[in-house]
């Protein structure tokens, strides 16, 4: 079906554990050699499992297949109104620049202001110059600088 057919009848919603085996190319061009294992129908489901108590995931569907998904996280916090981060966000290859992704980041953002946020944060690359341009496009900017450390020991794999 040709794209500009499948961003018309684009829809996005909450994934299922039917969505495993639908969601292996997109996690596979996503996350590639970092998921750690490989990607298959079962390694997806249980993944989905494992964070389902703590992360809302949503896909988005187009002419009877998924071309993207993305990940919401909103936790308690100290400040005053939880802390909302979107913690995915990817599109398939052939489906950029359809809006597919501006569907996915609103349909978090409504659920977090559900939830009581009152701001989004997202964490991209630093070499990431085409995700950093869309969030801009879609009202984000920089606002921290985030840091990281192994806590593994030097020498373990
Ligand atoms: C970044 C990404 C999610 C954008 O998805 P998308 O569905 O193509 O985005 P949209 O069509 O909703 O884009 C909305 C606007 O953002 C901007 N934009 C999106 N992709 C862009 C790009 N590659 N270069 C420049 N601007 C871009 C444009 O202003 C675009 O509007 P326009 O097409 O009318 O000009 C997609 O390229 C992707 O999955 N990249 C790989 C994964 C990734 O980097 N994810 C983010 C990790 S934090």
């Amino acid at each position: 079906m040709p794209l500009k057919t499948r961003a018309a009848s684009l829809r996005v919603r909450l994934v299922n554990r039917e969505d495993a085996a639908a969601l292996v190319p997109l996690f596979e061009a996503f996350y590639g050699t970092y998921f750690g294992e490989p990607v298959l129908e079962g390694t997806v489901a249980r993944r989905l499992r494992q964070v389902e108590s703590f992360e809302t995931v949503v896909v988005a569907e187009g002419g009877g297949r998924l071309v993207g998904f993305a990940s919401l996280r909103v936790t308690p916090s100290l400040d005053p109104t939880p802390y909302a981060e979107m913690t995915e966000l990817f599109v398939e290859a052939d489906s950029r620049r359809l809006g597919v992704a501006s569907r996915l980041w609103k349909y978090l953002e409504g659920l977090a202001k559900e939830q009581g946020a009152t701001h989004m944060v997202v964490l991209t690359g630093r070499m990431n110059t085409e995700a950093q341009t869309f969030y801009r496009n879609a009202g984000y900017e920089q606002y921290a600088v985030a840091m990281r450390k192994s806590l593994q020991t030097p020498g373990t794999p």
